[in-house]
């Protein structure tokens, strides 16, 4: 049998389960969602974010790309962002790396590989940011594993830069932002940073936001 139809096949199977175990889990999955979590994860397959957290659906909103990435001018990301906060209102971001990532792998070389060159690119200013203390690392492998938890880190404070989560921090506290890497040698993940709603944001990207009546009032037009 074609591989696809394996997968059409299966999915029959999965919501005859669903209706065995109860009738209504259709109906009720249909109705509206409130995920408590947006997860911002790499796009390889290895790392599902509902399989390896146990989330079922309706729990955790989802954006993955190569290498989980946030970049700020990728509109994708940004409304995806701008979707979960404000109008799902999540309670916490989560940015999930993983060693063996192959798109932090490709970063760390220097083959041309086209067009993906200029996405890695932004994880190659992530290594240029934290040379020193890459340079320290003499064993390749433990550079790549510590190169996965700074693109991570990094990644989260890409978050802090935005308005969307500026604004939301302001307005009602939340979201709490998370930096996690997924082992997939243990299927464990690690918590390498965690930045709470409310944070103190450097000056440089903290944004003052105005009020209606400010605006009007301003003597810029
Ligand atoms: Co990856």
């Amino acid at each position: 049998m074609k591989d696809y139809k394996k997968v059409l096949l299966a999915n029959k199977a999965w919501a005859k389960e669903k209706l065995e175990l109860d009738e209504d889990y259709f109906t009720n999955l249909s109705k509206d969602q409130q995920p408590n979590f947006l997860w911002i994860g790499c796009s390889d397959s290895r790392v599902p974010a509902e399989e390896i957290t146990n989330m079922q659906p309706g729990e955790v909103f989802v954006h993955r790309n190569v290498a989980n990435l946030v970049v700020h001018t990728d509109i994708n990301i940004l409304s995806v962002l701008q979707y979960a906060v404000e109008v799902l209102k999540v309670q916490h971001v989560v940015v999930c790396g993983h060693y063996n990532c192959g798109g932090v792998k490709a970063a760390m070389g220097n083959q041309d590989l086209g067009l993906i060159n200029k996405w890695l690119r932004n994880i190659k200013d992530v290594y240029a940011k934290h040379d020193a203390e890459l340079h320290q690392i003499e064993d390749e492998n433990a550079r790549f594993n510590r190169l996965v938890e700074l693109n991570v880190s990094e990644q989260v404070n890409n978050l802090v830069q935005t308005t969307v989560i500026q604004r939301a921090w302001k307005n009602r506290e939340l979201p709490h932002l998370h930096g996690w890497v997924f082992d997939m040698h243990t299927g464990l993940i690690k918590e390498v940073m965690d930045i709470p709603a409310g944070s103190k944001i450097d000056d440089i990207y903290r944004f003052d936001f105005h009020t209606d009546e400010q605006v009007s009032n301003s003597s810029i037009h």
